[in-house]
């Protein structure tokens, strides 16, 4: 036999017997018949090509390869523990990573999301891609991160999708349009209105768009512009109205440059999602991410009057 036919098992036997020096006790403390424990023991020795304790009358003492083995198995031993407690760290969530894909208008509120996330957890990593609506699909097909934010979950994929957070989506006009100070606007009056529109493919202009054709109201596009920051410049130069969701006033409000208008049917409510593949095993992280926004991370909803300045 040779040593590396000596199994965890049986090291771990044998410092149980170096410990109590005495057949019966240690049997007792390993659930074992002495007669069990001993064979153990026996093709320990076989293994280690020496006799590992001798017994004189009644008592057991170590021999020399008897001691070098006990040290030897709690080193072993002691190793694995840590082993053991380095595993479940790594897979637990301090040391963990974080990868999201968000969509573009997501931007406004995630980073503060993730910042308070990472207050509570700063031992992970993570990052953030702010993607449009295409690339999101794409990543998500190709399963490249933990997790993806959007405004409306695909239907041609198989995936879970966790609303957490309204995103209301409002008309807004510069500060200074006739609009705006009426209140209930019917759509129809918006039909001679010039639009600037996000680029296609976006979920606000999606949502926009189905809202009016259902109304049968056709709206003017005088500009298409393929961010919100563009459209809310657009906007307040005077060129046109705009559909944006509420989240990308909010830094606007001191300025007073944009007024919400109220039109019947406005907001638009709408939904933030949490994305993931069908079937992806969430790691630790995402899944304490997933409850961190479903529970303490939801900030508030963003309810400001149609009619009114933005909500700061
Ligand atoms: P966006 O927003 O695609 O218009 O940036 C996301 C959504 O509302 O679906």
């Amino acid at each position: 036999m040779s040593l590396r036919q000596a199994t965890l098992h049986q090291l771990k036997i044998f410092t149980i017997l170096a410990r109590h020096l005495n057949m019966t006790r240690a049997a007792e403390e390993l659930y074992m018949t002495p007669a069990a424990l001993s064979i153990q023991i026996k093709q320990l020795s076989q293994a280690m090509g020496a006799p590992l304790y001798e017994q004189i009358g009644k008592r057991l003492f170590l021999t020399d390869a008897g001691r070098l083995v006990d040290v030897a198995s709690r080193d072993v031993h002691e190793r694995l523990e840590v082993l053991a407690m380095d595993l479940a760290q790594a897979q637990g969530i301090e040391s963990g990573s974080l990868r999201v894909s968000i969509i573009t208008t997501a931007k406004y509120f995630v980073p503060r999301i993730l910042g308070a996330f990472s207050k509570l957890h700063p031992g992970i990593d993570i990052a953030l891609e702010v993607i449009n609506r295409d690339h999101i699909l794409e990543r998500l097909r190709q399963n490249l991160d933990d997790l993806y934010i959007m405004g409306q979950a695909p239907d041609n994929l198989s995936v879970m999708a966790l609303p957490f957070m309204e995103n209301p989506l409002v008309i807004v006009a510069p500060a200074d349009h006739p609009l705006a100070a009426k209140r209930n606007i019917d759509p129809k009056e918006l039909a001679g209105e010039p639009f600037i529109a996000r680029e296609p493919g976006s979920g606000t202009r999606l949502a926009g768009e189905h809202f009016f054709q259902e109304r049968g109201v056709h709206l003017t596009t005088r500009m298409t512009l393929g961010s919100n920051e563009a459209v809310k410049q657009a906007v307040a130069g005077g060129l046109g109205l705009a559909v944006l969701s509420r989240h990308t006033l909010v830094l606007d409000a001191a300025s007073g440059a944009f007024a919400v208008l109220d039109v019947q049917g406005f907001p638009l409510l709408r939904h933030w999602y949490a994305v993931y593949p069908m079937g992806k095993q969430i790691s630790p992280v995402t899944r304490a991410f997933l409850t961190y926004i479903a529970t303490e991370g939801t900030p508030k909803t963003v309810t400001s009057a149609p009619g009114s300045k933005p909500s700061p």
